[in-house]
C-alpha cells in the first residue's frame, strides 16, 4: 500500500484502536506471536488491502470496523479459568458481537453478521455478505501469519501503531 493509503487506513481504524477498552486486548495473547489487538488490526489491514487491490464494491468503513471487532473479547483464552479450547472457539464470536454492540450500538446488519459468522466453517452457518466472507478468509490468513510473525515487521505496524509485544 502507498503511504497515502496507509494514512487513510489509519484514519479509519483510529477511532477504535484508541478506545481504552479496546486497547485492553493488547494484554491478551491470542495466537503464538500476537495479541488479540495485533491480530484484529492485521485482519483489518489484509481486508483493506484486498479491497483496494480488487476494487470490490463495499463500504470500506464497514469492512474495517467489522474486522477490528471480530475478536472483541477481553480475556486470555489460554487461561484455564476462561473459556478454553473448543468452547472458546465456538462461543467467542457471540461474545465479540455482544461487546461490539455495547461499544458501537450503530453497527450495521453486515457488520454484526460478519462478526458472528467469522469462524465459519467451524461454526456451521456461513457469513451472508462479501464483507463477512473477506473477514472469514483473512482471519485464517492472519492466524497463520500470527504463528510465523511475518507481518509484524510491516511498516504499518512499525510506524503507526504502538504495540506492546511481549
Ligand atoms: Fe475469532
Ligand atoms: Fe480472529
Amino acid at each position: 500500500m502507498t503511504e497515502e493509503q496507509i494514512n487513510t487506513f489509519y484514519e479509519l481504524i483510529k477511532d477504535i484502536i484508541e478506545n481504552e477498552e479496546y486497547c485492553r486486548m493488547q494484554e491478551y495473547r491470542h495466537h503464538l506471536h500476537s495479541s488479540t489487538f495485533e491480530h484484529s488490526i492485521k485482519v483489518a489491514y489484509l481486508c483493506y488491502r484486498h479491497y483496494l487491490k480488487h476494487g470490490i464494491r463495499m463500504n470500506p468503513k464497514e469492512l474495517i470496523r467489522a474486522a477490528l471487532l471480530h475478536d472483541y473479547f477481553l480475556y486470555d483464552h489460554h487461561d484455564k479459568k476462561n473459556k478454553t479450547g473448543m468452547i472458546h472457539l465456538i462461543k467467542h464470536p457471540k461474545i465479540a458481537l455482544e461487546n461490539a454492540v455495547r461499544a458501537y450500538p450503530d453497527l450495521s446488519r453486515n457488520e454484526k453478521n460478519a462478526i458472528k459468522r467469522h469462524m465459519f466453517p467451524l461454526t456451521v452457518i456461513p457469513p451472508t455478505s462479501r464483507c463477512g466472507w473477506l473477514i472469514c478468509f483473512y482471519d485464517k490468513v492472519a492466524a497463520i501469519d500470527d504463528c510465523c510473525m511475518h507481518m509484524k515487521k510491516n511498516k504499518i505496524f512499525k510506524n503507526k501503531i504502538n504495540f506492546n509485544i511481549s
